[in-house]
């Protein structure tokens, strides 16, 4: 048994980074022990958590395993978890306990494991061996490439397996991927973060910062362009500080005109932090036309005060110099950001000053969140004396002027012939199909099913906050 250690996960080392090229192994005599069974498995997190997803799929598919679309039948069930806030851990806790009543009333069999950001917490592992004792196994966020030994071992030997690494992390390139779309995919470029944001789990549950070298980058959109995909995203929690860590005289500029030179049809990243924007990144965006012109910016805070106790490292003025720089050099652009309210020590002028960026910035869409405290995080041990219907009333606030804004930005759509790449069909209308602009604009458009797959010209005929209408224009 290897618990994760808050303690071991705080520490930055002058460690070299390994990459690790033959790392995943997986035996002859593993490839059939899924043989006649089945997975599920349940994703909670951002983007980085649903491409390890990806990768867990393709894992238990070399060992012989099928996928399941429903929980009930899947003799393997596995929840890819989330801990960037407090209510992902009543949701997981949830499902637990759902799979307990499976296990104790169909199926007692039934391997149950929980992955991902959570299992990377000291605090619910503890919970899990003392209070979920029919959970089988527990693995870390660095080690999903151990997949094959761990579930060996509970098949063959019926013994529990818990192994989390608290190290700063190795690169792993071999592990197989099964991407959820044949059109789009997502692509690492680096794992972990060092920013330490005073509110933030994510270094602690990730690992340093490290960023994959640039050929095996290159390679594996040259491959996916190969493979027929239209669309990749870059993904990193800090992709504009891209390659710092790597000594080879490389950055995110070099990389994005590298991967833009492959000739993939759209290339998307993130999430950019303020911070390491710079001037050539801009100029690398307008340069290349298949990069989209669409730039997540999380802002957090509009207080500078509030920013400072963040541990973000600009200032609101900052943000806005470098926001109207890239609308000036992008203005075709849209940009998004994530908020957070009711941060410790939030006054009422602080919450003001977000509501005044959000006026000066007008984004296209923005996340919010009510500050959730973390264990472990400095922010979780700073005084906070604003109620939580306080921070509720905030963050109601913010989102009525966010929405006012995403409707505005999409209402200059209306009439214009955007072009959509076609993902499937639309949620809501079977009759639909649904693609994202550009911009990254939500398109609801009446077209036939070959059009999947394809990058189309839609004229929008009709606006709403969240998404849009059009028809084929031909
Ligand atoms: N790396 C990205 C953020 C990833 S987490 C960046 O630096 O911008 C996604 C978002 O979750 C963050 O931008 C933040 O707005 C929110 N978030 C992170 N920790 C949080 C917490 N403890 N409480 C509330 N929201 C949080
Ligand atoms: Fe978290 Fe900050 Fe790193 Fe983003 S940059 S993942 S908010 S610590
Ligand atoms: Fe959540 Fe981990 Fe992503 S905490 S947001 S799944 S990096």
């Amino acid at each position: 048994m290897l618990k994760p250690s808050l303690k071991d996960a705080r520490v930055r080392t002058r460690k070299e980074v390994l990459v690790k090229t033959n790392d995943y192994i997986i035996d002859n005599n593993l490839k059939e022990l899924g043989k006649n069974k089945t997975y599920y498995v349940k994703t909670y997190g951002c983007q980085m958590n649903e491409h390890d997803s990806e990768n867990i799929k393709a894992i238990l598919e070399d060992m012989g395993f099928t996928e399941s679309i429903n929980m009930e039948n899947a003799d393997v069930i596995l929840l890819n978890t989330c801990a960037i806030r407090e209510n992902a851990h009543n949701k997981v806790f949830g499902m637990v306990g759902r799979v307990k009543t499976l296990k104790e009333t169909v199926n007692p069999n039934i391997i149950l494991g929980i992955c991902g950001c959570m299992a990377q917490e000291e605090v619910v592992v503890d919970e899990i061996l003392n209070k979920y004792r029919h959970v089988d196994l527990v693995f870390g966020t660095h080690n999903i490439h151990r997949l094959p030994k761990l579930l060996s071992e509970i098949i063959n030997k019926h013994n529990k397996q818990i192994e989390v690494y608290s190290i700063e992390g190795d690169v792993i390139e071999n592990i197989p991927v099964k991407r959820d779309s044949k059109y789009k995919a997502w692509v690492n470029i680096m794992f972990g973060c060092d920013k330490f944001c005073t509110y933030c789990i994510v270094p602690y549950t990730r690992g340093k910062q490290r960023s994959r070298m640039p050929e095996f980058i290159i390679n594996e959109v040259k491959d996916l362009v190969r493979d027929g995909y239209k669309e990749v995203t870059l993904l990193g929690q800090n992709v504009n500080a891209y390659g710092k860590d790597l000594n080879i005289n490389y950055n995110m500029e070099n990389l994005l005109e590298d991967v833009a030179k492959t000739g993939i049809e759209r290339v998307r990243f993130v999430t950019s932090h303020p911070w390491d924007f710079t001037d050539t990144m801009i100029e690398v965006i307008a340069k290349y036309p298949n990069i989209m012109p669409y730039i997540h910016l999380p802002l957090q805070s509009g207080s500078s005060k509030i920013l400072k106790l963040m541990g973000r490292r600009y200032t609101k003025e900052e943000y806005l110099t470098l926001f109207n720089k890239l609308k000036k050099a992008l203005p075709y652009s849209s940009i998004t950001t994530d908020i957070i309210v009711g941060f410790p020590g939030e006054t009422e002028e602080d919450f003001n000053e977000t509501l005044e960026v959000v006026n000066e910035c007008k984004f296209d869409s923005a996340f919010t969140f009510i500050f959730s405290p973390r264990v472990g995080t400095p922010a979780s041990r700073m005084q906070d004396d604003v109620s939580l219907e306080e921070k509720n009333e905030r963050l109601q606030r913010l989102n009525k002027l966010v929405n006012k804004y995403s409707k505005e930005a999409n209402d200059r759509y209306l009439g214009k012939v955007v072009k959509v790449l076609i993902e499937g069909v639309s949620e809501k209308d079977d009759n639909h199909l649904m693609g994202y602009t550009d911009t990254m604009k939500l398109v609801n458009v009446k077209a036939p099913i070959e059009y999947i797959g394809k990058i189309i010209d839609v004229k929008i005929t009709d606006v709403k906050t969240w998404s849009m209408d059009g028809e084929l224009n031909e």
